[in-house]
């Protein structure tokens, strides 16, 4: 099965990307298998930093993995600090890091009506400009994100199907390249 790694770009426990990442990873447990990106502990980008162990464990699990799925709120319309912070330790050597011909799969999640579109826009640019391979989808957002969050999980079910739909079609080109 192909390994997908979540990246959350919120570190709060009651986090509507988070509740998005965890639902999707659920609906995709038969076909593909899922890991978490831990982006919480790394340090703030230093180029002087050469060796921590939460920046060496990131890359390593990036590496590891055939697709990253981001899920991502909106913040002051772009992503927030801590997943540019996780993005910009992951993207050095410039042009041959780890994200590399990555193939990366881009959610937005917001409080209010757009769903993060911005902030999922800017995302995509950004892994263009590592030369990440970011796949070609519908978009995937969760508008009014807050309302929509019970138990760590997202409880609207057309957000949660079309969703779901998108993601399976990124598992079948991770499969495709894989034979
Ligand atoms: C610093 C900050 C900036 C925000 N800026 C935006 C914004 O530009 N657009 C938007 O739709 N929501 C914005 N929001 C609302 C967030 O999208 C909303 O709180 C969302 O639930 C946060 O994601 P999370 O639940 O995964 O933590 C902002 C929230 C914070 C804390």
């Amino acid at each position: 099965m192909p390994k997908l790694l979540f990246m959350v770009g919120s570190l709060r426990a009651a986090s509507a990307s988070r509740a998005m990442a965890k639902s999707m990873a659920e609906r995709l447990e038969n076909d593909a298998e899922v890991s978490f990106a831990e982006i919480g502990s790394l340090p703030h980008y230093n180029a002087d930093t050469l060796d921590d162990p939460h920046v060496s464990a990131l890359i390593a699990a990036i590496g590891a993995a055939d697709g990253v799925v981001f899920v991502t709120p909106e913040y002051n319309y772009s992503i927030p600090g801590v997943l540019k912070n996780a993005i910009d330790w992951a993207s050095r050597p410039a042009y041959n890091s780890v994200f590399l011909s990555k193939p990366c799969f881009a959610i937005s999640v917001s409080g209010g009506a757009l769903g993060g579109v911005r902030a999922q826009s800017h995302l995509k640019y950004m892994l263009n400009g590592m030369l990440a391979l970011v796949f070609p989808s519908l978009e995937v957002v969760v508008p009014f994100a807050n309302d929509k969050t019970s138990n760590g999980r997202i409880t609207d079910e057309a957000v949660l199907t079309f969703g779901a739909a998108r993601l399976a079609e990124f598992v079948a080109f991770l499969r495709r390249q894989a034979s």
